[in-house]
């Protein structure tokens, strides 16, 4: 009997097929009940949408650019998964979120590089509480080339590998991190001419060895999360006072 039903269903859904030219789905294909989706895959989307923004609000911060990463930020603070996260991971979300949302309002470069540091450091909270290793290329070493421009891409790779130590976390990446921040300070042949400016980098050359040298010793996360945040904070207030025309993120 339902074998005969079937046969007639399939025959009507030929019927229409046909009638419809024959290109349509099934309507019986339609009907079927949607499988409810993974929620471990639309977690791992959102956290690839997550990584972009956390990308793009550090290189922000670096910038100066506060506006530029109140966008990525208030993202981050706005589209979390709200299923499919390990439990008792809610805290570490709603204060990622919070500190997210600190960014996104934040009036001086201080306050957003701080609290860029804490959204970074809740993202590698969660995955370790979640004994899970998110696999992030490591950023591409760039080649040794005297300059200012090598040195300041240099410090950029420095501090992508600071954010990715915190963000799996990895205490080999974040170890890598500190190397790359204690590069030697410019020759003075590539220092820029300008006078002013030469003293600036000359003190960023001495005090990012000195904060790496700090920070090595430094195995707790509430003292990376400080070390990795006054770096950016540091980066800040050098490209920030030269307006938006130094930094990561700006198209040559
Ligand atoms: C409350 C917990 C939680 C927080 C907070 C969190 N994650 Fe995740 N993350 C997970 C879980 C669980 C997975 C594994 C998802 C899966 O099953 O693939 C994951 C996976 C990832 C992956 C790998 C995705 C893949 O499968 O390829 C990346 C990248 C990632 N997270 C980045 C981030 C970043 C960046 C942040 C902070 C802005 C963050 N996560 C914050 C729980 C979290
Ligand atoms: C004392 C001032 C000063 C500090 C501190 C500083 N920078 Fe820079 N940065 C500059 C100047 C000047 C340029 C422009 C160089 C050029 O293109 O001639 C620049 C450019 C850059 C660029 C663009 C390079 C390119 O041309 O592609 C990056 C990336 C960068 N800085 C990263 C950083 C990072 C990361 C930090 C902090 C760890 C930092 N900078 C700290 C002065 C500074």
């Amino acid at each position: 009997m339902s074998g005969c039903t079937r046969l007639l269903t399939l025959a009507l859904v030929a019927l229409i097929a046909a009638a419809c030219g024959g290109t349509q789905q099934p309507p019986a294909e339609q009907a079927k009940p949607a499988e409810p989706a993974a929620p471990a895959a639309g977690v791992a989307a959102a956290m690839h949408e997550n990584l972009a923004r956390v990308t793009v609000m550090q290189e922000a911060v670096i910038r100066g650019d506060i506006e530029a990463a109140a966008e990525p930020a208030k993202w981050i603070a706005e589209n979390q998964p709200t299923a499919g996260l390990p439990a008792g991971q809610e805290t570490v979300l709603a204060d990622m979120k919070k500190q997210a949302a600190v960014v996104a309002g934040a009036t001086d470069f201080k306050n957003a590089a701080t609290a860029t540091a804490m959204v970074v450091s809740y993202c590698g909270a969660c995955h370790k509480a979640a004994q899970y290793t998110p696999s992030i290329p490591e950023p591409v070493k760039p080649a040794a080339e005297p300059g200012i421009r090598t040195y300041m891409v240099e410090h950029q790779w420095a501090a992508d590998l600071l954010y990715q130590g915190l963000v799996i976390p990895s205490e080999e990446r974040w170890q890598q991190g500190l190397a790359a921040m204690a590069v030697a300070p410019l020759a003075e042949k590539d220092r820029p001419k300008d006078a002013a400016l030469t003293k600036e980098i000359l003190e960023m050359g001495k005090k990012v060895q000195e904060l790496a040298g700090k920070a090595k010793a430094a195995p707790d996360i509430g003292m990376k999360v400080a070390y990795y945040g006054e770096y950016l904070a540091g980066c800040a207030s050098c490209h920030g006072l030269h307006g938006k025309v130094w930094g990561p993120g700006i198209p040559k």
